[in-house]
Parts: structure tokens; C-alpha cells; sequence
């Protein structure tokens, strides 16, 4: 039996039903035995494929967009940080396209796993440092360019249900030698102003997750920082498609070996879990924080404005376009080049 299992049960049995959000934070991230902490869950081998992994041109489209709007205001590279780098592959190929006269002063990773990022990069002299958390960024210390790439959509979710009786939130409970969801009366203000400012209107039922750690995240960056440049992309929509009574059952789903599996609840530390992200959440709480919009759009309208397409142009590469099937996913309608979206910020 995976420990996490007996880790979870021992909480329950001590304090009763775990709030959901608290055990997917155990699964995803319990320190020891966590998903994202043991393995290489990202990969051919691993659960499923981040953008990265697929292309190198999906870095370099990050690292023009910022080229092109640091030419266009005339500013200085100044810094540059990632939410969630992983094992800082992404960071490089950003580092690479911003080349050497956009090379950035400093590079902070930051993710809750720092043995697997890098502390060096060929072709780049500067400082990388690595951080577990914001928290330790000295305030107004930051200047530049900040980008995340599936961070958002792996954050722990609050998961209700709201119905005529009322908010209710999920639980985990063991029963019967399984975890199995239960679900409690919620108190839970922040969740019913969210409901009511994204939610479609009505009573039917509607099960939906909340992020609590995305406020908590744009209030960070803006203590961190007094001028910045931020590229989100992520899994996810806007509000009305995120939220859409249309899928009564929310967004959540399991990742294991390149399937996407209904059981939420088995496997933990074993299994990926994430949520769509809700964009106008993003946009709305970054706002709150003085960033501004700059663009909304999918991904494969992000990748075609930053170069992605002239990059296989240029090099003559047709055939490798022709045959490679994730590479089109990343751009094309249907797959990721849709399904996920690039919110740019300035602030
Ligand atoms: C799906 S992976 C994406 C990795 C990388 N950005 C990529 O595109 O391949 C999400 C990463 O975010 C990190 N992460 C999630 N929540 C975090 C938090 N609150 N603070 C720091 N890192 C976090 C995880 O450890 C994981 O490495």
C-alpha cells in the first residue's frame, strides 16, 4: 500500500472527513511522499506531456513575447521568473530566445520541489536562484518578466456542490477500505461571492472547484514586484465555459500513464489531479493587484503570434511538422493549441 494511503486514513480517523482541497495538497505535494515529489511524473514515461516537453519553440514563443514588449516600451530585461519550473527545461529555452542582448539580470525558479531545477544553463552567466515559495523575495526587489506554464491548474481545489439546499463541500471519508467523497454543509463567503460573480445564474446542480491560492499568488507578485511582465499559460477558460451548468460534474480529473481516469480519490501521490483554470478569476484577482490585461487568447493564437510556425519555416522543416502530431497539438483547434489559453499581464 502506497504510504499516502495510510498517512490519509490516520488524519481521518484522528480528525474525521479531510476537506478535498487538503487532500489533494497531501497527494500533490505531501513532502515526502507526494506525486510531484517522487519520480519524473512529466514525460514519455511518466503521466502526461507538458508543452515543453513537446517543443523547445513553445519556451522560445514565451521568450519573444517578451522580447517584443520590452523593445516596444523601451525597457530593460530586468529579471526573470517562473511560477512552477519543474525541472526548469521551459526556463532554459526562454533564457535561449531572449538571447544575449535581452539576457535577463537574474533568474529566479521557484517551485515546491527545488531538487530537480537546474542551477546553471549553458550559454547563460548570470544567477539562477532557486526558491520554494514567494515569501522569501525581499519586497518591490523585482523587475522584469514572470511566466508560469501549467502552475495554476496544478494548485489543491476546493471542490463544491451547490444545490436548493444549499453550499456543500466535498470531503474525503474511508469507508469500506476505499476513500470515498462525503459531502458537509459549507460556510464558505469568498466561495458564494465567487458563485455569484462567475456562475451562471439558476439552481440546478452544479459541482465546480474554487483555487483558494490564486489570490494569494497575485498579492504576492505585487509585493514582490513594481514592474513586471506576466505570461499565464494554462489549462482552462473563461468563467461561463469553466463553470458551464453543462458539466454538472466540474473539472476535475485524475492523470495516470496518459489517461485521463474518473477516480479522484484512488491513488494518491500516484496519480496527477488537476482543475481548469478560470481565467477571469486570474484577470480579475491580477486587476485587484494592479496588473493589467494586455491579451486573453488560446494557446495556438499565443504560439502563432510569437514565431512558433516561422521557426519550422525558417529551418526548412516541413516534414517535421508534417509527421509530429504533439508538436501540432500544441497549436492546432481541437487539441492543446485550444484547449489551453495565454493571459498576458503588465503591471
Ligand atoms: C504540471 S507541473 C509544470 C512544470 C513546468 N512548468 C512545465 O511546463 O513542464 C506544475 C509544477 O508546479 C509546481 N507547483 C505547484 N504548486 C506550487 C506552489 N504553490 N509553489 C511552487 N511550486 C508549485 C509543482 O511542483 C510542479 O513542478
Amino acid at each position: 500500500m502506497h504510504p499516502l494511503v495510510d498517512l490519509i486514513r490516520g488524519r481521518i480517523r484522528d480528525g474525521g472527513p479531510l476537506p478535498f482541497a487538503t487532500f489533494m495538497d497531501l497527494a500533490l505535494y505531501h513532502p515526502l511522499h507526494g506525486y510531484y515529489r517522487s519520480g519524473p511524473p512529466i514525460g514519455r514515461r511518466g503521466d502526461f506531456f507538458t508543452a515543453p516537453q513537446v517543443a523547445a519553440g513553445f519556451g522560445r514563443a514565451v521568450g519573444r513575447c517578451f522580447r517584443q514588449a520590452l523593445a516596444a516600451l523601451g525597457l530593460p530585461a530586468g529579471a526573470l521568473l517562473e511560477l512552477g519550473a519543474g525541472d526548469g527545461r521551459l526556463a532554459t529555452d526562454v533564457v535561449c530566445a531572449l538571447g544575449p542582448d535581452a539576457a535577463p539580470a537574474a533568474v529566479h525558479l521557484l517551485d515546491q520541489n527545488t531538487a530537480r531545477l537546474p542551477r546553471h544553463m549553458a550559454g547563460y552567466a548570470g544567477e539562477i536562484t532557486v526558491h520554494e515559495n514567494l515569501g522569501v523575495i525581499a519586497p518591490a526587489s523585482f523587475r522584469g518578466m514572470i511566466y508560469a506554464n501549467e502552475f495554476f491548474d496544478a494548485l489543491p481545489v476546493r471542490r463544491f456542490r451547490r444545490s436548493r439546499a444549499g453550499l456543500r463541500e466535498a470531503h474525503v471519508a474511508w469507508r469500506r477500505d476505499r476513500f470515498r467523497e462525503t459531502w458537509l454543509p459549507a460556510a464558505a463567503p469568498e466561495v458564494l461571492d465567487y458563485l455569484a460573480r462567475y456562475g451562471r445564474g439558476g439552481v440546478g446542480r452544479l459541482v465546480f472547484e474554487y483555487s483558494p491560492g490564486v489570490p494569494g499568488i497575485f498579492r504576492e507578485l505585487r509585493r514582490i514586484t513594481d514592474r513586471a511582465w506576466i505570461v499565464i499559460i494554462d489549462y482552462g477558460d473563461r468563467a461561463g465555459r469553466v463553470l458551464d451548468p453543462a458539466r454538472p460534474n466540474g473539472t476535475l480529473r485524475a492523470f495516470h500513464r496518459h489517461r485521463v481516469l474518473a477516480g479522484l480519490l484512488a491513488r494518491p501521490g500516484r496519480q496527477d489531479l488537476t482543475a481548469d483554470v478560470n481565467f477571469d478569476f486570474l484577470a480579475d484577482q491580477a486587476r485587484e493587484n494592479g496588473f493589467e490585461t494586455i491579451s486573453l487568447e488560446t494557446q495556438g493564437q499565443f504560439l502563432a503570434r510569437h514565431g512558433f510556425l516561422e521557426e519550422f519555416q525558417a529551418a526548412g522543416d516541413a516534414r517535421a511538422w508534417a509527421v509530429n502530431l504533439p508538436l501540432r497539438q500544441l497549436l492546432l483547434p481541437g487539441g492543446m493549441g485550444e484547449v489551453f489559453k495565454g493571459l498576458v499581464l503588465r503591471g
